[in-house]
């Protein structure tokens, strides 16, 4: 391996660049987490967290990945044999519903084309027809991190309403929190789940479900075994600001300082900033005369792109090219799109000038990897990042 000069460019959708002061954060000698400082810490995380989910109800902290916190979410809630709807929208609802599957849950999963995002419409259908109630939940991705498609959650809790439905509404948003606007109180939704590695700007490492007071009511009755995961000793314990094991203690220091920055920016503007980012991407990759995967504009993702390549030009390919040319990795196609879309990551710790040298390293991998397009995705994008912020709010509205 030869030495690579100049900061590697991480673009994948997640896990994402973490800030120097979240590293420095971390580099801390290994503290007692029995004892009185790790109280101070984990009472500030936990309710540090709850702004970050537009949320008064507890959130529980995981040292786990993502996948942890779907099972925790899953074990929690429910019982073997009970039916959960789910939607098809991609690798990562995939992955959820496969999980379900094996813990011995009843899957019905609504079937989609990877370039939308779940439907009310079907989800009302479908409720409205289970007039026996044996739906217990609703499953859904909010940002499809293999597609770059955010469903929208509020008319899905309309649906559910509308369908005088009791199923928990479950909701994935491993790579929106944080970057999306999402608000688990005002949506009416039962449990989030979430990872540090995304919006949150951490390394791996730490997973989230946060609550309603109807999950932890059917957390009650839920017979799924579950040991490691359990809310209710893990609640317990949170509130004496303790933990029922080790927790994941240097990666909490960074959890502190990252939600620091993101009050010192304000929620309003971190979302803000990746509607930007968002915007001036997908300005570039129609400039560039390639085709973006999602096809409903009012579900583009603003926080990754996923685009695909002409058909006969390999997306793995380009991706190789960026890498070994330019030092940057983009996300691959995943299941179905192995090949046939790259995805650019646009979220975290990332500014105007961390886009436009992501959007260069990506056209100039155009060129080098030999993929019909225009030269024009770096200029679109940077017109977009200088227009005055009310334009792009008023074509926006119009
Ligand atoms: C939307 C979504 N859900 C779940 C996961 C799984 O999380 P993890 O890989 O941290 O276990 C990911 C991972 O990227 C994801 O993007």
């Amino acid at each position: 391996m030869r030495y690579h000069a100049g900061r590697h460019f991480l673009q994948i959708p997640g896990p994402t660049n973490v800030p120097d002061r979240v590293l420095r954060a971390i580099d801390m000698p290994t503290m007692d987490h029995r004892g009185p400082q790790f109280q101070i810490l984990a009472r500030e995380v936990l309710d540090g967290l709850k702004e970050v989910f537009q949320t008064r109800e507890p959130v529980v902290i995981y040292p786990a990945s993502g996948t942890g916190a779907w099972e925790a979410a899953l074990v929690n809630t429910l019982s073997a044999g009970d039916r959960v709807l789910m939607f098809e929208t991609g690798q990562f609802a995939t992955l959820w519903k496969k999980m379900a599957d094996r813990l011995g849950l009843k899957t019905e999963f609504i079937s989609g084309d990877w370039r939308r995002g779940a439907d009310p419409a079907q989800l009302e259908e479908r409720l409205t027809t289970d007039s026996a109630h044996a739906i217990k939940a609703v499953c859904v991705v909010h940002n499809e991190t293999s597609t770059g498609v955010t469903s929208r959650i509020p008319p899905l809790r309309s649906a559910i309403d509308r369908a005088r439905h009791p199923a928990l509404l479950l909701v994935d948003t491993v790579s929106s929190l944080g970057s999306i606007d999402y608000r688990h109180d005002e949506w009416g939704v039962d449990v989030t789940v979430a990872g540090s590695q995304k919006g949150l700007m951490l390394p791996p490492g730490l997973s989230f479900n946060a609550t309603s007071a109807k999950a932890r009511t059917a957390a009650r009755q839920s017979t799924l075994p579950k040991s490691y995961w359990s809310w209710e000793e893990m609640q317990a314990s949170n509130t004496q600001g303790w933990f029922p094991y080790t927790p994941a203690t240097n990666l909490l220091y960074g959890l502190r300082e990252a939600l620091a920055m993101l009050r010192e920016e304000g929620l309003q503007n971190v979302f803000q900033r990746h509607q930007r980012h968002g915007e001036a991407t997908r300005r570039a990759v129609r400039a560039w005369g390639l085709e973006l995967l999602c096809q409903v504009p009012e579900e583009f993702s603003n926080s990754l792109t996923a685009v695909m390549t002409p058909p006969d030009h390999d997306a793995d390919h380009l991706r190789r090219v960026i890498l070994e040319r330019y030092d940057m990795s983009l996300g691959t196609g995943l299941g179905k799109l192995a090949g046939r879309v790259f995805r650019i990551g646009h979220l975290g710790d990332f500014n105007d000038l961390t886009l436009i040298g992501t959007l260069a390293g990506v056209e100039m991998g155009l060129a080098a990897a030999g993929i019909p397009h225009r030269h024009a995705g770096v200029l679109a994008a940077m017109e977009s990042l200088t227009e005055p912020a009310a334009a792009v709010g008023e074509r926006r509205a119009a």
